[in-house]
């Protein structure tokens, strides 16, 4: 294993991860932000993914994309089964709009490093081992969060998601068309869901628990159920100088006030309630609205408390159309079901890192949605994650220090090499 260099301190692992993610660093960047712009299937995230087949075919791993838009580069030994059961590591690169640049990447790049830290121990797995690419993990572009995955478990059905449309009235099926892979092949893939015979993502924090516990990388117990909802507000348009405040119909008051209701409930229950994003109709600064849509996106760490939240929402929106003189219509867009990783595999994983590393590893909750959330429901999964400073993510402060994300490297090493050795 590369080490660091006991006088100097200096740890070729380090750079060789700050060599790596500069290729990719420029990739759909926008300089006034700072934030990234990798929509699914958009030229940035497909530029991301070639470089993620070259990387890949130059380290002699086999890449295949399936008929999700999923890519697989598949590192088989000589003698080894290639059906598997495989160790399976990866994540995404679509981010949401102006989003960081870890949130996804990172666990690919990772993955990519951890094969090469493997082969420089002389680590010879005993089953294949796979670095995947999943597509579509934040639905930034088509509303459905982790599409690839759910795509490939069945959780979603081909003809619903190839019919989801982006802002633009884009559909997926004419998004992949454009970009080479043809929509007829989308669907539930059994027979490369049986290759995986366990999932590990390593992924950045989203919050500062590793930051307050002093450790570099941490291992997922569960994921809080989480969803989103768009709600349709609908009043009367009309003009802003001449109508009487008394005889208007402002749907922007009733969102307004389901703004604010959705984090008074949320405060008053203990869960997250966020609405992020708005579209107004005609948004004119001249005229009352005539609809507004926003979509709140509402997490809990039980399923019970999240109903509450939604319908405690969906109810003062309710009421306040009743008095506004406007409607609300509440529509479930994504369901994402608690998650208990196998605390078995999470032992296992967490005992292989430690030892590698000589550091405690905590086990920690998350209330951010993953890849591996949907494929915990069909194959033993675990997640891997690596300190984030500020805890910021999903905007372009979103960040690890080189030195945690090649501790991240050594973490996930150890773990595919504790589940690849047999
Ligand atoms: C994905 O990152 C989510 O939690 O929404
Ligand atoms: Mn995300
Ligand atoms: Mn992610």
């Amino acid at each position: 294993m590369t080490a660091a260099d006991p006088l100097t301190g200096d740890d070729p692992l380090v750079e060789r991860f700050r060599t790596l993610w500069a290729e990719l660093a420029g990739i759909g960047r926008d300089p006034a932000t700072g934030g990234y712009l990798r929509y699914a299937w958009s030229p940035a995230e497909l530029a991301c993914r070639d470089w993620f087949v070259a990387e890949a075919t130059n380290r002699g791993l086999t890449v295949r994309a399936d008929g999700n838009g999923n890519l697989w580069a598949d590192w088989v030994p000589a003698g080894v089964n290639p059906a598997g059961p495989a160790v399976v590591t990866g994540s995404h690169f679509d981010s949401v709009p102006h989003g960081g640049g870890y949130d996804g990447p990172l666990g690919i790049v990772s993955a990519l490093l951890a094969v090469d830290e493997l082969r420089e121990q002389g680590f010879v797995p005993a089953r294949p081992v796979i670095v995947a690419a999943f597509a579509e993990e934040e639905g930034s572009r088509f509303g459905l969060a982790c599409l690839g995955s759910r795509l490939l478990t069945g959780g979603v059905t081909a003809a619903r998601a190839l019919a989801l449309t982006d802002a633009a009235g884009v559909m997926l099926a004419e998004a992949m068309r454009a970009a080479g892979a043809d929509p007829a092949a989308a669907g539930p893939d059994p027979a490369r869901l049986a290759r995986i015979g366990v999932f590990v993502e390593l992924h950045v924090e989203q919050g500062r628990a590793l930051v307050d516990l002093d450790a570099p990388v941490g291992v997922a117990s569960m994921i809080w159920p989480h969803g989103r909802w768009r709600l349709e507000f609908t009043g009367a348009g009309d003009h802003a100088g001449t109508t009487r405040m008394v005889d208007r119909r402002d749907p922007m008051l009733t969102c307004a006030h389901t703004v604010l209701a959705a984090d008074a409930n949320a405060r008053w229950l203990g869960g997250h309630a966020t609405i992020g994003r708005v579209e107004v109709r005609p948004n004119a600064t001249n005229a009352v609205p005539a609809q507004v849509h926003a979509w709140l996106d509402a997490r809990a760490a039980d399923p019970r408390t999240l109903a509450e939240l939604v319908e405690a929402i969906t109810a003062d929106a309710t009421a306040r159309a009743a008095s506004d003189g406007t409607t609300v219509t509440v529509t479930p867009e994504s369901d994402s079901p608690l998650v208990a990783f196998d605390p078995a595999l999470a032992e296992q994983i967490r005992t292989a890192i430690g030892s590698g590393l000589r550091v405690d590893v905590p086990v920690l909750p998350t209330a951010a949605g993953h890849d591996a959330g949907i494929l915990a429901g069909h194959v033993p999964t675990a997640m891997i994650f690596v300190r984030n400073p500020t805890g910021v993510s999903h905007a372009p402060g979103e960040y690890a220090t080189d030195d945690d994300c090649a501790a991240g490297v050594r973490a996930l090493a150890a773990a595919l090499a504790e589940l690849a050795a047999e």
